[in-house]
């Protein structure tokens, strides 16, 4: 299961974000991948530094305050935010993330476009699975959250330049299954909210949720 973010940033500070990522300085992607995955990797990473540091806390803030990625992922921390920058000829291909950043399990990965998607070809992120290739591209300031145990790629770039944040989340919970029950609890329960107010039934929705949630997050 993954989910599309709307509007994680909005086009004002998708531009500051750009500007700011622009003037900086960038190296070999490849430092940052396994063994494996760096053959397959070619391209570019925002060197650490201050600039890296604000892109890093500004998008940890627009992903905190998303209700959607909160309702998804059930953050318990960002464990490592890199900015990644492909120009033509630049792929990354099939792969997956490391089960550990930092010491800390990641669950779901987050890509957040930076791009106008007319602005460049190629640079889809491909994800595989048993049921096929799903290939998104997605607006500038719009964000993917996919499970981190799935194989994924970033397609060639043919024209023009892709500019995205990659992040990985350490989740309260663990397992997917459980992350889409309480997803769905909470779809149900905003629903019922906008159609009937408060009432008897939210509020034993809420409560289901709350206890399985205190079943299920590891804090
Ligand atoms: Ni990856």
């Amino acid at each position: 299961m993954l989910i599309h973010l709307q509007k994680v940033c909005p086009p004002e500070q998708v531009d500051q974000l750009c500007k700011l990522i622009e003037g900086g300085a960038f190296a070999d992607g490849g430092k940052t991948a396994g063994k494996v995955a760096r053959v397959v990797k070619s391209n570019e990473q925002l060197e650490t530094g201050a600039r890296v540091d604000t892109v890093r806390s500004e998008v940890r803030k627009a992903l905190m305050a998303h209700a959607g990625f909160v309702s998804f992922a059930r953050p318990k921390t960002l464990s490592r935010i890199l900015v990644s920058r492909y120009q033509p000829g630049m792929e990354y291909g099939p792969h997956i993330d490391d089960a550990l950043m930092g010491g800390r399990r990641a669950d779901l990965s987050f890509t957040l476009f930076l791009s106008d998607p007319d602005s460049y070809d190629g640079g889809e992120l491909v994800m595989s699975g048993t049921d096929g290739e799903t290939e998104i591209k997605l607006a500038a300031g719009d964000a993917v959250v996919y499970a981190t145990s799935s194989i994924h790629l970033v397609a060639p770039v043919t024209r023009g330049e892709r500019l995205a944040v990659v992040g990985w989340v350490r989740s309260l919970v663990r397992r997917a299954d459980q992350r889409e029950v309480l997803f769905d609890l909470d779809q149900v329960a905003s629903r019922l909210f906008e159609r009937d107010g408060k009432t008897r039934e939210l509020d034993l929705v809420l409560k289901t949720k709350a206890n399985l949630l205190r079943q299920w997050a590891e804090d």
